[in-house]
């Protein structure tokens, strides 16, 4: 497939934006005085505005929340756990009369009218609005976007969180909780068999050859299917999963995202899991023919499939199952009190808070027990140590489009290995966002190619986009963003704790339509800030130790 050479930047600045460019340094100037800190507050549904544009053949639509004139209210937490926890279950294990009441409650949510803040359709518009800056911050004329960056999980636990209050309150039973799909464990690996058989779960713009019994990919690419068995898929997924909630996401960034405060840009930088498999699954799901690859493959679409919100609540699962390893959130003040707005069961509008949304007991739910298979994952060497460039490999050229699997020699510190996290920071990516993106990264692994499988202890991690189809800012859909993973682990196992260089391959995994994608900088960094404190004690005995031994 010929590469078609698309500008990553927009040759041409309209005046409008050079206005806009210049508001937002005054604001900025004027800001001096209180540099850094500042949260980004709720949005005011008085300043949505229409999507900037719509993808070619989608009828006009606006997906901003219905207008609210009085003061949101604030969302008040209830300190003591409740008597009676909501457990979510796993979708593919819901016995019939649980997925009759599932497809119950959406078929009365879907039979409100469309102006209600209830309805699936303004539900679904949610996503829209909060993906597609048709809203700006609260205290800021900047647009919001609430992917890649810190605010990815905790925005969408508030958002599944009033979805289930509002299915919950139309059954009027209060102990109802949504499924989440479970395709983190190998019987849960296909669209859930509820969200096929009864006709308010099912969603007509679904890819068809990825329904069951098709295996779900959790590192999909549109060409994996073609060289995969169906067991290697399992394989490969359980891998997904352990290498970017386990060994990955070892730093409170690498797992959140980026910071994402007052003013700033969108998308500084992806956490592992929304790359995938967050990113990935969405992908997955949608129907490859339409554009985008709606619903579930495009951000303002998605929420228009029922299976979204136990997508969702997935993820928000293995938010619990991270810090049941020993990590903890962030606790950046701006972090904590950055805010959202949702309409809750009785269609108020209510303002709720990060800080509010880290308890999920505090919040009335748990997740029921479920074997986490992917913690014990074990990887094995596709090499056989220090691996070296025989000269005949491409070389990564930072800042052009990566169309083949390239190879970059970046220089370690070993000694700040030894008590800090060893992170391989990837920056300024950059692309299109009009069809999704990716790339793999191997450590020491020159070979490593389309077809190299990931349940391997050369595999660092993979980022990977969503298509994003409505025009988030004026200057076009182009993507400028960062994907960091913790390597130590790797590192350890490959051996490579005395090396002072590492080789890092990048494997593109480029889709069709062909998307371009390029990044401006690698380099490895190490962190103790924001790791978990076990994680330290770790490194810290594993120094000693080593210390010990060299004096010996
Ligand atoms: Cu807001 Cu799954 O994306």
């Amino acid at each position: 497939m010929a590469p078609l050479s698309l500008p990553l930047r927009p040759a041409i600045v309209p005046w409008s934006m050079l206005m806009i460019g210049l508001l937002v340094l005054l604001q900025h100037m004027h800001d001096d005085a209180n540099v850094l800190a500042d949260p980004i507050l709720a949005p005011e549904l008085k300043y949505c505005h229409l999507p900037l544009n719509l993808p070619d053949g989608e009828a006009p639509f606006d997906c901003c929340a219905p207008n609210w004139d009085k003061p949101a209210l604030d969302f008040q937490l209830n300190e003591s756990a409740p008597s009676n926890l909501r457990v979510r279950l796993p979708a593919h294990a819901l016995d019939a009369d649980y997925a009759a009441k599932l497809d119950k409650a959406y078929g009365l949510m879907k039979a409100l009218p469309s102006d209600d803040p209830r309805s699936f359709m303004q539900q679904a518009n949610i996503h829209c609005a909060y993906c597609s800056s048709t809203y700006q911050m609260g205290n800021s004329s900047t647009p919001l976007q609430v992917h890649a960056s810190w605010l990815f999980f905790s925005f969408h636990r508030w958002y599944v969180y009033f979805h289930e209050r509002i299915l919950a309150s139309l059954l009027g039973d209060d102990s109802f909780a949504l499924p989440f799909w479970n395709y983190d464990h190998p019987d849960g690996m296909t669209i859930p068999d509820a969200y096929m058989s009864y006709p308010n779960l099912t969603d007509v713009y679904r890819e068809p050859s990825h329904l069951p019994p098709a295996p779900v990919m959790l590192d999909y690419y549109y060409m994996n299917e073609s060289i995969r068995t169906a067991d290697e898929q399992v394989a490969a997924n359980l891998a997904t999963i352990y290498r970017m909630v386990v060994t990955g996401a070892t730093t409170q960034y690498s797992f959140f995202g980026q910071p994402y405060r007052r003013d700033d840009s969108p998308e500084p930088g992806y956490g592992t899991l929304e790359t995938m498999p967050h990113n990935s699954v969405h992908g997955w799901t949608g129907d490859q023919q339409q554009v985008g690859k709606k619903d579930m493959g495009t951000l303002y679409a998605a929420g228009r499939d029922p299976v979204f919100y136990a997508h969702h609540a997935s993820l928000d699962r293995l938010w619990e199952m991270w810090k049941s390893l020993g990590n903890e959130d962030i606790d950046d003040s701006d972090y904590l009190n950055s805010e959202f707005v949702f309409y809750n069961e009785n269609a108020e509008l209510v303002k709720v808070k990060v800080r509010d949304s880290l308890d999920t007991v505090k919040l009335g739910y748990v997740y029921a027990d479920v074997e986490n298979v992917w913690m014990n994952v074990t990887t094995g060497r596709l090499s056989d140590g220090v691996a070296s460039l025989s000269g005949s490999e491409r070389v990564c050229v930072m800042g052009e489009e990566m169309v083949e699997p390239c190879s970059i020699v970046l220089r370690r510190e070993k000694e700040a290995a030894l008590a800090a996290e060893e992170m391989l920071v990837i920056q300024g990516i950059e692309g299109v966002l009009d069809s999704p993106a990716h790339f793999e990264a191997f450590l020491n692994f020159p070979h490593a190619s389309l077809s190299t499988m990931i349940n391997c202890t050369e595999y660092a991690g993979r980022f990977s986009t969503l298509a994003q189809m409505i025009l988030t800012n004026m200057t076009g859909n182009y993507l400028n963003t960062s994907v960091q993973f913790a390597i130590g682990s790797n590192v350890r196992e490959l051996g490579l704790n005395e090396e002072e260089f590492i080789i890092v391959t990048l494997v593109p995994r480029v889709e069709d339509p062909y998307s371009p994608i390029a990044i401006t900088s690698m380099k490895l960094q190490y962190e103790t800030q924001g790791v978990s404190r076990d994680w330290r004690e770790l490194r810290l005995a594993h120094r000693v130790r080593s210390e010990k031994t060299r004096h010996e």
